[in-house]
């Protein structure tokens, strides 16, 4: 395998104990990083990528290398942890993955302010303040951000509003901030998935045979004719961040066998 990063690089992946986060992790791994920031609310899982990153790295990663900080990325306290654990542990940042996200429904009229307030937490400002921290680190390796929006910050959806409006906030969030760290040499990207495979699914409330038939249903929702996987969405993260992509800042990619082109008619 070719490796798309062979100058020490490392990076951070909130999100990183499930889906697209842990995938984007082993992928990572996989590609040639030198050391790994993961980190979640669920410790279980990220032990399990943490394993999964040092086994598929071909040596080049060890328990030193992996690091995990557990803990809600709403909270200031854990972003700094983020940083201050990374800087100590592996010296540099090269790498940003903003990835922890949450999902969930609820209809404009009837939805307590608690819920916006809850997702645009999440969703938004974890992003705001972690990315603040690591801007100091970012510029002295000339490193890059990809930031996980969603389709939904581009297309609207019934029920859907708060997450719409904070994936909608998160791409403009990157084009900013491309335009403003471009001097510097720091890019910064946005992935824009369709519909993809992952634990997020079961958080609607759809388990078995309702699970099955969700996705079956969406396949004609993606011009592709199917969902997508989480290595459709790692492998383009691993691309942004790496020095493949070195002429793309400010870019929302969409991830979603052509979803965004479609118009109901
Ligand atoms: P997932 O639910 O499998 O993984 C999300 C991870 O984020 C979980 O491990 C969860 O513990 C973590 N997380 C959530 N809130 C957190 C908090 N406050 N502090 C620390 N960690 C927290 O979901 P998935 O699908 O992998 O989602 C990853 C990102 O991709 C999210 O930002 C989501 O909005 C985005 N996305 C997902 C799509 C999908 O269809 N699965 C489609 C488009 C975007």
């Amino acid at each position: 395998m070719e490796l798309y990063f062979t100058n020490g690089e490392v990076a951070i992946i909130t999100g990183a104990g499930s889906g697209i986060g842990a995938g984007t992790a082993v992928r990572f791994a996989q590609f040639g990083v030198s050391g790994l920031c993961l980190s979640d609310l669920n410790g279980a899982g990220l032990q399990e990528v943490r394993k999964k990153c040092i086994e598929q790295s071909a040596g080049r990663l060890d328990e030193s290398t992996v690091i995990t900080v557990i803990g809600d990325i709403t909270e200031e306290e854990t972003c700094a942890a983020i940083v201050d654990q990374t800087k100590k542990s592996l010296d540099r940042i090269d790498i940003l993955i903003n990835n922890a996200g949450i999902v969930g429904v609820g209809l404009v009229e009837h939805s307590p302010i608690s819920q916006f307030d809850c997702f645009m937490k999440t969703n938004l400002r974890s992003v705001v303040v972690l990315t603040q921290l690591c801007i100091p680190y970012l510029r002295r390796t000339k490193g890059s951000v990809v930031n996980v929006s969603s389709i939904a910050g581009v297309r609207s959806f019934p029920g859907r509003s708060n997450y719409c409006m904070s994936k909608a906030a998160l791409n403009m969030y990157t084009n900013c901030l491309a335009v403003e760290l471009a001097p510097d040499g720091v890019r910064v990207n946005a992935v824009n998935p369709g519909l993809i495979d992952t634990p997020m699914i079961d958080k609607h409330g759809l388990v078995g045979e309702q699970r099955k038939k969700f996705l079956e249903d969406n396949k004609k929702c993606h011009p592709l004719g199917r969902v997508g996987t989480v290595d459709d969405v790692a492998d383009s993260i691993c691309f942004l961040a790496s020095s493949r992509a070195s002429f793309m800042t400010g870019n929302l990619t969409f991830i979603d066998g052509g979803r965004n082109c479609l118009c109901p008619r």
